[in-house]
């Protein structure tokens, strides 16, 4: 048996009734979700097992029997990137994708997106196949002369892929036609040598590092168009990704908004919040920011404006947050790789209400359980984690190492207040003796 520590703060007492409203939301139209979790480090060379290769990783698909531990007798349906995809990628762009590092999969659930940070590739596959059908390189910026892209999420309305390019300090837009597995660079966002609508650089004093870990609508609807770009050093910009060339609509400074984020979360009817985590090592720890949602008209000025608030600032030199999931429209739960924890956040009090541990301290000395990227399960019943493993890759960035790499599937109680460790899928990749198995992007493909 796990053994779950869990820390409920005085605080909790009280929410446990307030928090009845507030009810996490089954999405009833599937009935069953499985998980694609991606092994980031380089393939085992198939003609000797006792070597890596330079590019490859892999994604291991889990069927939601698996992840849970009631199939015991299958196993994963293993994708090794140093085959097929690297084949695709030589052929239709002359070079080798290095670094898968996220996943998602569009709203009909039927491709999947990945991003490979070591190069700037982007593949793209089809559900029912589990097979690439495209891959594109996105273009080197001549100002970093490097390309590297972070993450490619799909639009709400199923026409567009905004393509984070981090270390070409872009924002990419790739049309999607996925009837016909058609996908195509249409525009490109230069966010070193643009210039904003009060005329500033869009990388200077006001923004020092402008690589972009992620582009993300800031709501979830067919008409939607404007997104947020995040920036590591600060800053951001919000766009109008539907007009090509994309334009800036609002342009916020360090001073007004400092760190980098992926998602915006609906908060309150007409705000959003985000959860901006200070990226690299030492972490300091995060804070939460709410956004207007109205208000982006590109009315002079709009330079800070409309108005970012911070809410919430968590501080600590231990803390290497990563993913965020919300629970409900009071709940999110943020993973700490460095504790390693699932801190939960009442974003009501803007407080932290809980932590749950996630070390497997049946054992002496505890396992770490790192817990890195984290989906809900559609039912709501369950979070779905990814799990670092001891040897991290060698370009991410990010580099909490975990004890034991696999896919952690933990039950939500309590409303999304608390929750415990359901079952951990361990996946290992041995070489000559070492476990080089670094599990990092995950994502649920819900049918
Ligand atoms: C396999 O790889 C190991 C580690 O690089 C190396 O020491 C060994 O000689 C290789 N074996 C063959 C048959 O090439
Ligand atoms: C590589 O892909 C081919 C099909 O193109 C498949 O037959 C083979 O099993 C794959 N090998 C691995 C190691 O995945
Ligand atoms: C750009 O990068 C390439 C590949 O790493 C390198 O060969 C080249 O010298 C670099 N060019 C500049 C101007 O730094
Ligand atoms: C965001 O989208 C939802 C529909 O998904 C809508 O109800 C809400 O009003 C939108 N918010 C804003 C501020 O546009
Ligand atoms: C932001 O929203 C608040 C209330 O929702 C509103 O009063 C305020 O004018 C808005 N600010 C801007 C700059 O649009
Ligand atoms: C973290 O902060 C504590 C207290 O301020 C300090 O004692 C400790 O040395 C710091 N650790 C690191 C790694 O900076
Ligand atoms: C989790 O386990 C690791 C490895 O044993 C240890 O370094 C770390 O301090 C543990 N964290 C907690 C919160 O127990």
């Amino acid at each position: 048996m796990t053994k779950i520590t869990t820390l409920l703060l005085a605080l909790a007492a009280t929410f446990a009734t307030a928090s009845a409203a507030s009810h996490c939301v089954p999405e009833t139209q599937y009935k069953n979700w499985e998980v694609w979790a991606m092994d980031q480090s380089p393939s085992v060379d198939p003609t000797n097992s006792s070597q890596q290769l330079e590019y490859g990783g892999g994604i291991y698909v889990l069927s939601s029997e698996q992840a849970l531990g009631k199939d015991k007798k299958t196993k994963p349906f293993f994708i090794d990137l140093a085959n097929e995809t690297t084949t695709l990628c030589q052929k239709s762009t002359g070079s080798t994708p290095v670094v898968p590092h996220l996943i998602w999969f569009n709203r009909d659930q039927t491709h999947a997106s990945i991003s490979f940070l070591g190069t700037g590739h982007v593949v793209i596959f089809e559900a029912k196949t589990r097979k690439p059908v495209s891959c594109l390189l996105m273009p080197i910026n001549p100002a970093t002369n490097q390309s590297g892209v972070h993450a490619v999420i799909p639009t709400y309305d199923e026409k567009y892929y905004l393509v984070a390019n981090s270390f070409g300090k872009a924002a990419h837009k790739i049309s999607t036609d996925f009837k016909n597995n058609k996908f195509e660079l249409v525009d490109t966002l230069d966010v070193v040598n643009c210039k904003t609508i009060s005329g500033l650089p869009c990388e200077g004093p006001a923004r020092p590092n402008n690589i972009v870990p992620c582009v993300f609508e800031l709501n979830q609807t067919e008409t939607n168009n404007l997104a947020f770009v995040s920036l590591v050093g600060g800053g951001g910009f919000v766009i109008d990704f539907r007009k090509t060339p994309m334009e800036i609509v609002s342009e916020y400074d360090q001073t007004h908004y400092y760190g980098a984020t992926c998602w915006a979360l609906p908060y309150s009817g007409n705000s959003f919040i985000n959860m901006a985590f200070r990226p690299y090592i030492p972490s300091t720890g995060f804070s939460w920011y709410k956004f207007n949602a109205t208000g982006y008209l590109n009315e002079d000025p709009s330079v800070n404006m409309p108005e970012i608030t911070k809410v919430m600032d968590f501080t600590s030199n231990a803390s290497d947050i990563h993913a965020i999931t919300q629970i409900n429209d009071r709940l999110v739960w943020v993973a700490d790789r460095a504790i390693p924890s699932i801190k939960v956040v009442d974003v009501l009090q803007w407080k932290i209400v809980n932590e749950i541990f996630l070390n497997d301290t049946s054992v002496s000395p505890p396992v770490r359980r790192t817990a890195d990227w984290t989906e809900i399960t559609p039912d709501c019943k369950h979070i779905v984690g990814s799990l670092r493993g001891p040897i991290t890759v060698k370009g991410d960035p990010m580099f909490t190492p975990g004890g034991l790499p696999g896919v952690m599937v933990l039950d939500i109680e309590r409303n999304g207040l608390t929750g415990k460790v359901n079952h951990v899928y361990p996946l290992h990749k041995e070489i000559a003796g070492l476990d080089y198995m670094d599990v990092h992007g995950l994502i649920l493909r819900k049918f």
